[in-house]
C-alpha cells in the first residue's frame, strides 16, 4: 500500500469524474459516500456491514469526540481506528460546524471559538491548532481545517467576515498540521450565497496548496439551485488535481447533480437519521414506513435489491419494528439506506466510467419521479 496521499481521475464525462484517493490505510473510490460515524460508531450498524455495502471510509466528529470519550483518552487506546475497529481511512470535521449547530454559549474569536458542551455544561477553547492537535490524537487520515459557517439567509458582510476568518484559520491549520505524508488536511471554502465571495475563498485556497478541498456552507437553508449555483462558481477554481468535498449533502438527487458539477466526496447524516426515524430510500424515492398503509403489505422493501434488509423483511413486519419503537427497525432501515446511497455511488461512478453520467442522472430522477413503491 502507498505511503503518500494520492488522488487519481481515471474518467470524465462532461464536469463529472471517477478515480480514487489513495492513502496507507486503504484507497477511497470517487465519488464517494462517505457514512457518518459521528462519536465513533455509524449509528445502529456494525462497522462490518459498513465495509461490505462498499464505503471506504468513513465521517467522525471531532466535536462530540473530544467531549465524549476525550480525544487524549482515545488516542492512549490506540486511535479511532482501532478504538471504533474500523482499520480503513477516516474523515474527521474539524468541530467549528458542530459546535455552532449543538454547543450552548459559543463565541467565535480571531483566536478560535469558546463553547459549553451540550453534554455537561464544561468550557471549551478550540483554535485552528487545538482542532488539528485533536484530529491528530483520533489518528485521522483526512483532517478539516476548522471553519465558521454561517447559517443562511445572512448579510453580506457576516458572510464575508467569517469567509475572510475561515481563510486565516485555514493557513493556521495548515501550519499545524504540517508535513505529514499519509495525510491530509483539506481547506474549506465558505461564503455563502455569495459568488464573489466564494470565488475569493476558492481562488485564496487553491493558493495555499492543499491536498484536498472542500465546499462548507451549503445545504444550510438555501434552494438546490443556489447550492449548485455556488458549485459552479467554486469548482473551476480549485485545482484539478485535488479531490472536492461537498459537505453535509445531501438527497440522492443533490449528489447526483453535484457530481456533474465536478464534486468527488460526500457525506451525510440522512440515511442512518432517516433510517431511524422509519424512513426508507428505495430506487422510486423514499417510503414512510410509519404509514399505516403498510401495516398488511407482505412485499419486501425490494424484492429486487442485493440488501437482505430490502429483500427478505416484509414492509408490515418494518411497519411494526417502526411503530414499536423496536431498536432493530432502525438498524433494518439504516442498513437499507446505506445500501441503497453506496449502490447509488457505485452508479455514479460506473456511469462516469462509461462515459454515460447524463443517462445515469435522467434515470435515477425518473425512478424517484415515480414515487412510492
Ligand atoms: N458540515 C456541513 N457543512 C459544513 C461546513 O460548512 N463546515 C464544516 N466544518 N463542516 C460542515
Amino acid at each position: 500500500m502507498t505511503k503518500g496521499f494520492g488522488f487519481t481521475v481515471s474518467s470524465t464525462d462532461g464536469k463529472a469524474r471517477s478515480g480514487k484517493i489513495t492513502m496507507p490505510r486503504g484507497e477511497v473510490r470517487t465519488p464517494a459516500f462517505m457514512p457518518v460515524g459521528t462519536g465513533g460508531t455509524v449509528k445502529a450498524m456494525y462497522m462490518d456491514q459498513v465495509r461490505e455495502l462498499g464505503a471506504d471510509i468513513i465521517l467522525g466528529n471531532t466535536y462530540h469526540l473530544m467531549l465524549r470519550p476525550g480525544a487524549e483518552r482515545v488516542a492512549r487506546l490506540g486511535g479511532l481506528h482501532e478504538f471504533a475497529r474500523w482499520p480503513e481511512p477516516i474523515l474527521t470535521d474539524s468541530g467549528g460546524f458542530q459546535v455552532m449547530s449543538l454547543a450552548a454559549l459559543r463565541k467565535v474569536t480571531e483566536e478560535g471559538v469558546a463553547f459549553q458542551s451540550h453534554v455537561d455544561g464544561s468550557r471549551h477553547d478550540m483554535s485552528p491548532e487545538r482542532s488539528i492537535e485533536i484530529q491528530g490524537l483520533l489518528d485521522s487520515d483526512i483532517q478539516m481545517q476548522l471553519d465558521e459557517c454561517v447559517r443562511l439567509p445572512a448579510e453580506r458582510d457576516e458572510i464575508e467576515r467569517a469567509m475572510e476568518l475561515s481563510l486565516r484559520w485555514a493557513e493556521r491549520c495548515k501550519t499545524a498540521f504540517g508535513d505529514q505524508p499519509g495525510k491530509a488536511m483539506f481547506g474549506i471554502v465558505q461564503g455563502g450565497d455569495d459568488v464573489a465571495l466564494r470565488e475569493r475563498s476558492a481562488s485564496a485556497l487553491a493558493a495555499m496548496d492543499l491536498k484536498g478541498y472542500a465546499v462548507g456552507g451549503l445545504a444550510v437553508g438555501e434552494p438546490q439551485d443556489v447550492m449548485l449555483a455556488m458549485l459552479q462558481a467554486t469548482c473551476p477554481l480549485l485545482p484539478e488535481d485535488r479531490p472536492r468535498y461537498l459537505m453535509g449533502v445531501g438527497t440522492p438527487d443533490d449528489i447526483v447533480r453535484s457530481v456533474a458539477e465536478g464534486i468527488d466526496m460526500f457525506d451525510c447524516v440522512m440515511p442512518t437519521r432517516a433510517g431511524r426515524h422509519g424512513l426508507a430510500y428505495t430506487r422510486r424515492g423514499k417510503v414512510n414506513l410509519r404509514n399505516a398503509r403498510h401495516a398488511d403489505d407482505p412485499r419486501p422493501l425490494d424484492e429486487e435489491s442485493s440488501c437482505p434488509a430490502a429483500r427478505d423483511y416484509s414492509r408490515a413486519y418494518l411497519h411494526h419494528l417502526v411503530r414499536s419503537n423496536e431498536t432493530l427497525g432502525g438498524m433494518l432501515l439504516s442498513w437499507n439506506n446505506l445500501h441503497y446511497y453506496q449502490q447509488l455511488m457505485a452508479g455514479i461512478r460506473g456511469a462516469i466510467g462509461e462515459a454515460r453520467y447524463g443517462d445515469f442522472t435522467a434515470e435515477v430522477q425518473e425512478q424517484w419521479a415515480r414515487g412510492d413503491i
